[in-house]
C-alpha cells in the first residue's frame, strides 16, 4: 500500500524530471483534486494509503502536466474574485494580477452611485472580469464581449454557474457596441508582442489560445485601437480600467496623448512591473 507522503515524493520528482516549472506545488495541486481536499490539508495526511483507483486516476493527471498542460486545465475550475468559473482551453486562464485589477477597480467605484450605469467587459474570455464585476455589484448592467465564439460560450456557462444575470456581444473590439456608450469600461487585451510570444513558456504557447495572447508585432495594437475607438463610447466622466504588459506603462501613457483624458495613471503588480492604466474621461 502506498502512503501519500511518498507518493508526493515521487509525482514531485516525475515532474521535475520532466522540466516542470514547479513540481512540488504541482503534484500537490493535482493530488488535491483527486482526493477533493484542500492542498493544505494534504500535509496533515502524509501517512493515509492511497486506494488503487486514486492512484491510476492521479498517474494519468500527472502525464498530461508532464506535457506542460496547466493544472488549471487539467481540473478545468478555479476560484476568482467570489465566483467559481470553468476555464477551457479555449479561454486564457484568469491570473492573479487581473484580480488585483478588480481590486483596484473595485475601491475606485465603490462609494459612486452604480444603478443604472453600464460597465463593459471587452474581451472578456471566461468572463472572469465582468462577472467578479457583478458578482460585487449587482445594480451595475453588464455587458461582456469577446471576438471568440468559443470564449463566449465558456462565459455564458461561467455566469450561469453563478447564477449572474449579464449580456454578451460577440464581435470585433468596439464594433458591437454601435450607438452605445458606457460609464466604466475593462479590457484586459491580447498585449505580448510577436518577440515576446516565441519565447514563452510552453505551459503558456502550446496551450492557451494564441489569439488571447498576441497583441500584434509590438503587443500594442489594441491599446492604440482603444485610444481611438474608445472615446465615441464613453458617457462624461467614465473611467476606464486595463491591464496592460510588463515595460508598456510609457509606451500607453503616449498612446492615449488625446486631451479628452482627465486623468490617467499606470500602477504596478506586485512584482513591481507596469500592470495596471486607469484613465477617467472628460
Ligand atoms: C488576454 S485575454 C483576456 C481574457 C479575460 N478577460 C481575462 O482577463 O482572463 C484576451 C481576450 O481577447 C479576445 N480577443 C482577441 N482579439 C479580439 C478582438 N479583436 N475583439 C474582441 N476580443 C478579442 C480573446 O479571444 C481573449 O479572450
Amino acid at each position: 500500500m502506498k502512503i501519500l507522503g511518498d507518493v508526493l515524493k515521487l509525482a514531485a520528482q516525475y515532474l521535475k524530471e520532466r522540466n516542470d516549472s514547479n513540481p512540488r506545488r504541482h503534484a500537490e495541486d493535482l493530488l488535491s483534486y483527486v482526493l477533493k481536499e484542500p492542498r493544505l490539508n494534504l500535509y496533515l495526511q502524509f501517512d493515509r494509503p492511497l486506494q488503487e483507483d486514486e492512484l491510476s486516476t492521479y498517474r494519468a493527471l500527472l502525464k498530461r502536466k508532464a506535457t506542460g498542460e496547466p493544472v488549471e486545465y487539467i481540473c478545468g475550475e478555479l476560484a476568482f474574485f467570489g465566483c467559481s468559473l470553468l476555464v477551457t482551453p479555449d479561454v486564457l486562464i484568469p491570473r492573479p494580477e487581473t484580480e488585483v485589477l478588480l481590486e483596484k477597480a473595485a475601491d475606485q467605484i465603490k462609494d459612486l452611485s452604480l444603478a443604472g450605469k453600464y460597465a463593459w467587459d471587452i474581451c472578456c474570455g471566461s468572463g472572469c472580469i465582468g462577472l467578479g464585476l457583478k458578482k460585487r455589484f449587482p445594480e451595475l448592467s453588464v455587458t461582456l464581449s469577446d471576438l471568440s465564439e468559443q470564449a463566449i460560450l465558456v462565459a455564458k456557462e461561467n455566469c450561469k454557474r453563478n447564477q449572474l444575470d449579464v449580456e454578451f456581444l460577440c464581435g470585433d473590439l468596439l464594433s458591437v457596441f454601435q450607438g452605445r456608450k458606457a460609464d466604466f469600461v475593462f479590457c484586459n487585451p491580447p498585449y505580448i508582442s510577436k518577440k515576446e510570444f516565441d519565447s514563452l513558456d510552453r505551459s503558456v504557447k502550446d496551450f492557451e489560445p494564441a489569439l488571447a495572447l498576441l497583441g500584434s508585432e509590438s503587443g500594442l495594437l489594441f491599446y492604440e485601437r482603444l485610444s481611438s475607438e474608445l472615446p465615441g463610447h464613453l458617457q462624461s466622466g467614465a473611467r476606464v480600467f486595463l491591464e496592460i504588459g510588463t515595460g508598456q506603462g510609457e509606451a500607453v501613457l503616449d498612446i492615449f496623448n488625446a486631451g479628452h483624458w482627465k486623468a490617467k495613471k499606470v500602477e504596478k503588480d506586485w512584482a513591481g512591473h507596469d500592470r495596471f492604466f486607469f484613465l477617467e474621461f472628460e
